[in-house]
């Protein structure tokens, strides 16, 4: 079995709840407390032993870019003021030469297409793909970690999964699910956003893949779905009979950062972590509540 050495990360999105803040800096660059939004998916992808990192970028996302470069003015005058404690977080974001790849993708024709714009750089070789938007919170065994596991055990394709309400179904990809092993699921059928009633499940993909490159040629074939978008649930609908397809539920907080309140509360909860902030944090919050 392939380890899975490479991770796609679809950044080129709008970031339209987020506007006016987006006009001008990227969703993902958005902090939850001190570290943007994009630093907790490359460190889940580091924690799961990947060792490159492709962004699939858009136009004004060259903050992405910069970020996870060396900052040489910042970094001599912290040296020059032996602040060692921010050299050392500089050191732990920087991602060498040749372990970072950016590409962009040229038209918004959904996640499926943004998976596809990453094709010649992941080649013939499995791959993993996080969104972002979702943060997964288990730093002592990330989503990513606990996939990898289910992957070396089962090969084939992996999904994160999470149990969610009746009436949210028709905002996620559903998977319908096949026999159950601990927190392991077979996967017999998959549908993005299914119509109120007919989710085969309460089981919603959460934004982390681990796939084959057999996906690649189905999202060629540029098929649209739901909302006219080309998407990564269908084209990986079709690979299930074929090639092995497992879901995992994921064992830790999730945080949808994609919407406003989820990531005020990924801020709430992330600072009432940090011991030199989680105090005066949570008496304000039982202050004003
Ligand atoms: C995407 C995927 C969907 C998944 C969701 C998780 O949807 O298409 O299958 O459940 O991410 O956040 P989006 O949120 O981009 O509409």
């Amino acid at each position: 079995m392939k380890p899975v050495r490479k991770a796609i990360f679809p950044v080129a999105g709008f970031g339209t709840r987020f506007l006016p803040a987006t006009k001008a800096v990227p969703k993902e660059m958005l902090p939850v407390v001190d570290r943007p939004l994009i630093q907790y998916a490359v460190d889940e992808a580091r924690a799961a032993g990947i060792e490159q990192m492709i962004f699939v970028t858009g136009r004004n996302k060259y903050a992405i870019e910069d970020y996870f470069d060396a900052a040489y003015e910042i970094e001599s005058d912290l040296a020059a003021k032996n602040k060692t404690q921010f050299l050392d977080i500089l050191e732990s974001t920087r991602l060498a030469p040749g372990k970072a790849a950016f590409v962009r993708q040229q038209q918004m024709l959904g996640l499926g297409h943004a998976v596809g714009c990453a094709r010649d750089l992941v080649g013939d070789e499995p791959f993993a793909v996080l969104l972002p938007d979702e943060l997964l919170w288990n730093p002592g065994n990330p989503c990513l970690k606990q996939m990898i596991a289910t992957y070396e055990n089962k090969g084939g394709n992996v999904v994160a999964v999470l149990e969610i309400p009746e009436d949210q179904t028709h905002k996620y990809g559903i998977v319908d699910p096949g026999a159950v092993d601990g927190a392991v699921t077979e996967v017999r059928k998959m549908v993005e956003k299914p119509a109120a009633g007919t989710a085969p499940s309460r089981l919603a993909l959460v934004g982390r893949y681990i796939l084959q490159p057999e996906i690649f040629a189905l999202l060629d074939k540029g098929e649209r779905g739901a909302g006219g978008e080309i998407q990564l649930t269908d084209a990986m609908a079709k690979l299930i009979g074929s090639q092995a397809f497992h879901a995992v539920t994921f064992d830790g907080d999730r945080h949808d950062c994609g919407d406003n309140a989820g990531f005020i509360q990924a801020n709430i909860a992330l600072a009432l972590e940090r011991p030199e902030i989680a105090d005066s944090v949570r008496a304000f919050i039982r202050k004003i509540v």
